[in-house]
């Protein structure tokens, strides 16, 4: 008798604890995502960046806080300048922030030295800069095999990698193609799979349609819905794609240094759909 009073007691305090935790999870968007078990991949607070130029600052970001878990597709959008890039360059720990922190898999990667935050960098993430980077003087196949090669994979075994990649993005014909032969769109899509034949983590991508017409801009986008399900990759990706945004898990929205979480009409305030 005296067990089953506890038994009830026990059941009745889960019950109270529960009743609680959502209803700070009411106040606290980020909260129920914790409790239904979700990883953090994300953890961004306080995040600050001031550019210096010629003693003139420009306050880009200021007091940013989000979070992103794991297996999420997340758009990042807002008017062009607004600071996009320079927060997307922080996630891919390719520049520092002046203040705040970042949190990548609950890890502080900014106190690590160089070498361990580069070995971090190829295995975990995979970037698509806004404006491709690629290696003038190699083929497409080279540039996708480069990340491979920095990991250590034999020649034989980064060729097929890259070949399989190339083909999943339809450019299995411009293998040898140097960059400066191959359209501005397929040079954009070599770099999307260059970013993604590691099959990372966190894929950052910034604009990764911005220069294909539509069709190839689905296709591109495609790929990175099927990388997110196939190998439940996160993805960040800034967009003034309309269609893209849309179809994203959820968005967030820069304006003033902050971010905010939008809804679906919110997002032509941002500065989406003006530029395909
Ligand atoms: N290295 C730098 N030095 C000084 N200012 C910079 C530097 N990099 C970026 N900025 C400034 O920071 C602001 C944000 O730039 P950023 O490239 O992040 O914008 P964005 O939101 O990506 O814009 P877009 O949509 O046009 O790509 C801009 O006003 C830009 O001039
Ligand atoms: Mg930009």
């Amino acid at each position: 008798m005296e067990s089953l009073f506890l038994l009830n007691f026990i059941l009745y305090m889960a019950g109270v604890q529960k009743a609680l935790l959502e209803s700070v999870g009411a106040k606290d968007p980020l909260f129920p995502r914790r409790l239904s078990g979700k990883t953090l991949v994300l953890e961004i607070d306080g995040l600050r960046k001031t550019f210096t130029n010629n003693g003139l600052k420009v306050e880009v970001l200021k007091d940013l806080k989000c979070s992103i878990y794991s297996g999420e597709i997340v758009g990042v959008v807002g008017a062009s300048g607004v600071g996009k890039t320079t927060f997307l360059h922080m996630l891919g720990t390719l520049d520092c922030p002046t203040g705040g922190k970042i949190f990548h898999f609950g890890e502080d990667v900014f106190s690590w030295n160089d070498t361990k935050l580069s070995k971090f960098r190829n295995k975990e993430l995979g970037f698509v800069f806004q404006f491709h980077h690629l290696l003038p003087e190699f083929s497409a196949l080279e540039n996708v095999m480069m990340p491979c090669f920095v990991a250590g994979e034999s020649r034989p075994k980064a060729r097929e990698m890259a070949k399989d990649i190339l083909a999943e993005i339809g450019l299995e014909k411009r293998f040898d193609h140097r960059v400066g032969q191959l359209s501005g769109g397929e040079q954009q899509r070599v770099a999307l799979a260059r970013a993604m034949v590691r099959k990372p983590r966190l894929l950052l991508a910034d604009e990764p349609t911005g220069n294909l017409d539509e069709r190839t801009g689905e296709k591109a986008a495609e790929l990175i819905f099927t990388l997110n399900r196939r190998y439940g990759t996160t993805v960040v990706v800034v967009t003034h794609n309309l269609a893209l945004a849309s179809s994203m898990d959820r968005c967030i929205g820069l304006a003033e240094g902050r971010a905010v979480e939008l809804n679906a009409s919110e997002l032509k305030g941002f500065g989406v759909g003006r530029i395909s």
